[in-house]
């Protein structure tokens, strides 16, 4: 719990924690997600629905199950779905901290979770234990119970009730991410789940308190070590995440800290260290010419911002061997040209099918600004230029592009 929270519960704020969120900031914690198709998306406490309606926008085919304890939640909630036109939703009146929440809800099947949780202190309960085992986060047992908060106790809920390999974002309190007594509770968790990405979030992020918090991202995957991407949310937008150790991460996750003490390395990247997926367009040229999508070839780089493509607005069906497709949020690179190093792009809109000139590079949302700017900057691009080859045409290849070190610009 934040200073600032624990500040408000002691003057009397509010006991259900109902500090909503900037439905700005709901944007921007759904981007922060890699998955493109849920199924079926939990929100609890849900409060009026700032992260479920900006879930719906993004993943307009999901399923949304919605639960609040709090009553006057529940009208607008509806009205915030009605106006977002998303019919499949349920919401339930019920206490999250229910032992029993599982039934109510029809068991695990989430594949995506979004949630900001209250910050509150909570008295133990007896079923606390059977949550706590159940979400396997049992090393919890050994934490005294008074350093348990609701936001804890949220996030054993989600587990219960997510599928392997769900992808989870919550909103947490400072705490959580920075103090030293939260320690064993961020051990834990970085065993017991897979923490990809935290987002230091500005303060006045939330209605009603100046409370610092941070968006952490994970997969409902056993933690295996690996690195963890930190940033913060600024004027600008994202900041280019610094990946720091899982020790480093237990130690503290919260980037002002790292940026204090000057731990951020101009050492730069590679697509490879930062997971990156390329692959290559698929229609030769004469497929192209009959195919009846949309397609995206070297003469395509055509708009004036590099930074937000625009493309057909029409969804041509799902990407499969043979059959590339660029969707918003994808990198597109010219993978043979005679300036194939100025010809590169972000999708931030419609769909095409690629041909076999083109990379298409998917990274997380935290990287994508980075990677675009840094293969732009003065270095990129003569980088870009050292490692392709041939005469007239020239031709890049995708192990290059993967080792090939882009500065943090
Ligand atoms: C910090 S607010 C967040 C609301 C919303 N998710 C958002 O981001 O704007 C926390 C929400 O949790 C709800 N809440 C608090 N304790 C709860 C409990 N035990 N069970 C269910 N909901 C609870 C509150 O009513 C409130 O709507």
């Amino acid at each position: 719990m934040s200073g600032d929270m624990r500040q408000g519960l002691e003057q009397g704020s509010d006991p259900l924690g109902r500090y909503y969120t900037d439905p700005v900031i709901g944007q921007v914690f759904v981007s922060l997600f890699d998955c493109r198709h849920a199924s079926a998306i939990l929100d609890l406490g849900s409060g009026a629905g700032s992260l479920t309606v900006a879930a719906a926008k993004r993943w307009a085919d999901a399923r949304i199950q919605t639960v609040d304890v709090d009553l006057s939640a529940e009208k607008h909630i509806r009205l915030g779905m009605a106006s977002a036109g998303h019919q499949a939703h349920e919401h339930l009146v019920a206490d999250v901290l229910d032992e029993n929440l599982p039934d109510m809800v029809g068991g695990p099947r989430f594949d995506l979770a979004v949630c900001n949780p209250p910050y509150t202190r909570i008295r133990w309960r007896v079923g606390f234990a059977r949550i706590l085992t159940e979400s396997g986060m049992d090393r919890l047992h050994a934490i005294p119970p008074e350093a348990l908060s609701s936001d804890i106790m949220f996030i054993a809920q989600i587990l219960r009730l997510a599928e392997r390999g769900a992808e989870i974002g919550v909103i947490v309190p400072d705490g959580l991410v920075s103090a030293r007594r939260s320690r064993a509770i961020r051990q834990a968790l970085l065993e017991r789940v897979r923490v990809m990405r935290v987002v230091q979030l500005p303060r006045g992020s939330f209605r009603g308190t100046e409370a610092q918090a941070h968006i952490i991202v994970f997969e409902n995957e056993q933690g295996r070590g690996e690195p963890v991407d930190i940033s913060y949310l600024g004027m600008d937008g994202i900041s280019s995440p610094i990946s720091i150790s899982a020790d480093a991460a237990e130690f503290r996750m919260d980037y002002r800290f790292y940026q204090s003490v000057g731990k951020i390395t101009k050492r730069g990247f590679t697509l490879r260290e930062i997971n990156a997926e390329i692959k290559r367009g698929s229609l030769s040229s004469a497929e192209a010419r009959d195919c009846n999508d949309p397609v995206f070839h070297t003469n395509s780089f055509t708009q004036p911002s590099p930074f937000a493509y625009r493309l057909a607005t029409e969804r041509i069906g799902v990407d499969r061997p043979g059959r590339r497709i660029a969707e918003p949020g994808d990198i597109l690179l010219a993978r043979v040209d005679r300036d194939l190093q100025k010809k590169i792009c972000i999708v931030t809109r419609g769909w095409a099918v690629l041909t076999d000139c083109i990379y298409r590079i998917r990274v997380s949302a935290t990287w994508r600004d980075a990677v675009l700017r840094g293969l732009l900057s003065e270095e990129g691009q003569a980088a870009l230029t050292r490692v392709s080859r041939g005469v007239g045409a020239r031709m890049l290849n995708k192990e290059d592009l993967l080792d090939l070190r882009i500065e943090a610009p």
